[in-house]
């Protein structure tokens, strides 16, 4: 089995290679902080054997209720937001047929989302589409009190134990949450809901190897095994032992850490698979709340492409030059299409008839990447084999572990994101929540 792999070739001229292996001895100081317990954020490092040490019986018991969904419901909610949803949504998209709801012969429950966002018209429509369907709810919140999910499934609940009652909707209601903290976890032990547990040492965003992803996947009918795997053999090969010309987590944190020193601020995660969209809002959340803290990081920002060269092209290659890119270039697709003849030819494309629309793509990769290296934007490339579980588990990993590296070389914690609460403290202020008087006086007077 080849694995996902890293070339920083083309990101040479701003930074040079010897520059990048210069970092080695920092490289593997800060991954024996992550191996050693001993940085800043130590109690957040649940993650980093996750995959490894799963177990049989947990894998089956997420299988076993993941059946139970599966024969239950036509569609199933996974309730959630940022680090309770991106990575779930990531794997289901990068997966599953891209017209996954019109087929006619699907396998698989639909697999709807849900507390992502307040959005009442979302709401509205997600409960209309649910009437008179069969459906069951996956309800997801480390913290068990996060207010878009919260709200979400109150609504949620409601409908399904109205559509088939409460002792029904028992066993269509499956809660992952925190072991003991929450509203969440006082809910489900009320109502007595199956419930599984994150673990207390693993953050939100580095959470899709916990029930949190493997549930939902399982029911969206992905092999978890093959992901777990994946993310299993990276393990292996990016410890601080791995020298860094073979260990990639390593050799990205270097790279992406040099480039921001010799003023890039933006990374760009690119694509030419547009089925990796959410493979890319999971790593900016990974990336941009573990190392956009304390005045310093660099913004995580992404693209699908060809597509948004069509939108975003004429910046990357000619506005200013605080970029650099990461493109995930995937070796084989799935399935064979190729370009038609066509006699008349009035598109003018015979001269790709015969050729495989992925050949086309391609070209349109390495065009792309050459007019950006010329144009001033570093590239870093990302290759994976094929788009299947197991490549997906080893992206999941490599991303995760190159993100401790890199937090702790950039010296801050990557494991807190206390910034989120700020948002928070202001809404809470503004729709009177009780025990927010003192910031609701105050936060009215700068109205
Ligand atoms: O990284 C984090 O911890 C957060 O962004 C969470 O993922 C997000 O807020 C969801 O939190 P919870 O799972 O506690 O509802």
């Amino acid at each position: 089995m080849k694995n996902i792999s890293l070339n920083i070739d083309k990101a040479l001229g701003l930074i040079t290679k010897e520059q990048v292996y210069a970092q080695e001895g920092k490289v593997k100081e800060c991954n024996q902080l992550l191996e050693t317990g001993k940085g800043a954020g130590n109690d957040f490092l649940g993650w980093m054997h996750l995959p490894s040490s799963i177990t049989e019986a947990e894998l089956a018991d997420i299988e076993n209720t993941a059946n139970v969904l599966r024969s239950k419901c036509d569609i199933v909610v996974a309730i959630g937001i940022g680090g309770s949803y991106l990575g779930t949504k990531a794997v289901v998209e990068a997966l599953n047929n891209s017209f996954d709801m019109l087929l006619s012969d699907r396998k698989n429950p639909i697999l709807l989302y849900a507390g992502q966002n307040i959005g009442e018209d979302y709401l509205y429509e997600l409960t209309e589409v649910l009437k008179g369907k069969q459906f069951g709810l996956i309800n997801i919140s480390k913290s068990g009190t996060t207010t878009e999910p919260a709200l979400a499934f109150r609504m949620l609940k409601k409908q399904l134990e109205d559509a088939v009652g409460k002792e029904e909707a028992k066993h269509r209601i499956v809660a992952i949450t925190d072991a003991k903290r929450g509203a969440l976890r006082t809910l489900a032990d009320q109502e007595g809901y199956k419930t599984f547990v994150i673990p207390d040492n693993v953050g939100g965003r580095f959470s899709v190897l916990t029930p949190v992803g493997l549930l939902p996947i399982a029911v969206a009918g992905i092999n978890i095994r093959d992901l777990v795997a994946g993310a299993v053999s990276m393990e292996k090969v990016t410890g601080s032992d791995v020298p860094l010309t073979e260990n990639i987590a390593g050799l990205y944190a270097a790279a992406r850490n040099e480039l921001y020193k010799g003023g890039k601020k933006i990374e760009i995660l690119a694509n030419f698979h547009p089925k990796l969209h959410y493979i890319a809002e999971w790593w900016k959340q990974l990336y941009g709340e573990s190392e956009g803290k304390d005045g310093k990081g660099i913004f995580p920002a992404s693209v699908d492409l060809t597509t948004d060269l069509h939108s975003m092209g004429q910046w990357i290659q000619d506005g200013e030059r605080t970029i650099f890119e990461t493109v995930i270039s995937v070796e084989k697709p799935d399935h064979k299409v190729v370009v038609p003849t066509d006699e008349a030819n009035l598109d003018g494309l015979n001269f790709l008839a015969g050729k495989r629309v992925d050949e086309v793509n391609k070209m349109a990769e390495l065009g792309t990447q050459l007019a950006h290296v010329d144009g001033g934007v570093p590239n870093l490339k990302i290759t994976m084999p094929e788009v299947n579980a197991y490549y997906i588990g080893q992206l999941f990993y490599f991303f995760e572990r190159g993100c401790g590296i890199s937090g702790y070389m950039l010296g801050v914690n990557p494991f807190d994101q206390p910034g989120v609460e700020d948002y928070k403290r202001n809404m809470f202020a503004l729709l009177n929540k009780p025990g927010y008087e003192k910031e609701t006086e105050a936060i009215k007077a700068r109205l």
